[in-house]
């Protein structure tokens, strides 16, 4: 399952090979950065304080075969992570999981994302994963935008669910069925 892919991206110049495999246990120092430094300004996502690093590890050893963690590798840096966690604790959303995608800031645009994305929709199959949700704020037009390219579609709207940077916040449901039956 893990990729090696060229970035054809014809404004990278030149292409640059990213790696995108299973985070291992010295990934997460990286993915908890990556994900820190959209913690305190930005609205896609909702926490408030910074992740410590003693919850993010405690994140990482819950996630198992059935919920992977992965990272993009850019010549042996770690520039994205991606993740699916379930949905809900009640028993019978188990074939349900929730995808997050963050890329490190000064790698946007470059098709990063998109590829951990298609990765990790690519294992949620091979899994067995029936549905796959994104909870995303109504601002974030990249996301939306990403996971619209992936065959996400909208299904439902939250309004005012959310207060962050002195506003209410709307969250996006969006889902991607992994099967037509
Ligand atoms: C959303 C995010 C993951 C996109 O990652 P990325 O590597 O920059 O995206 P890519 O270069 O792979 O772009 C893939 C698609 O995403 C959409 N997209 C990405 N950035 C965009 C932007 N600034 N404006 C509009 N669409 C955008 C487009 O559909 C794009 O496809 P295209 O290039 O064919 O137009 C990244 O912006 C990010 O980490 N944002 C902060 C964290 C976040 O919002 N995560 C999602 C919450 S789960």
């Amino acid at each position: 399952m893990s990729a090696t892919s060229l970035m054809q991206r014809p404004e990278q110049a030149p292409p640059k090979r990213v790696l995108v495999r299973l985070a291992a246990r010295g990934d997460v120092q990286a993915i908890n950065d990556i994900y820190n430094h959209y913690v305190p300004d930005s609205t896609c996502t909702y926490q408030e304080e910074p992740e410590p690093m003693a919850l993010r590890q405690q994140w990482f050893a819950n996630h198992g075969h059935e919920h992977p963690v992965t990272v993009a590798q850019l010549d042996g840096r770690v520039v994205g992570w991606a993740s699916l966690s379930p949905y809900h604790p009640r028993s019978a959303y188990r074939h349900t999981v929730e995808n997050s995608v963050y890329i490190h800031p000064d790698y946007h645009r470059r098709g990063i994302g998109s590829l951990l994305l298609a990765d990790l929709i690519a294992r949620a199959r091979e899994i067995g994963h029936r549905a796959i949700i994104a909870a995303i704020d109504s601002e974030q037009g990249p996301s939306l935008a990403l996971h619209a390219k992936h065959g996400f579609k909208e299904t439902g709207h939250l309004t005012q669910v959310g207060f962050k940077c002195g506003r209410w916040l709307d969250v996006i449901y969006m889902e991607l069925l992994l099967t037509s039956s």
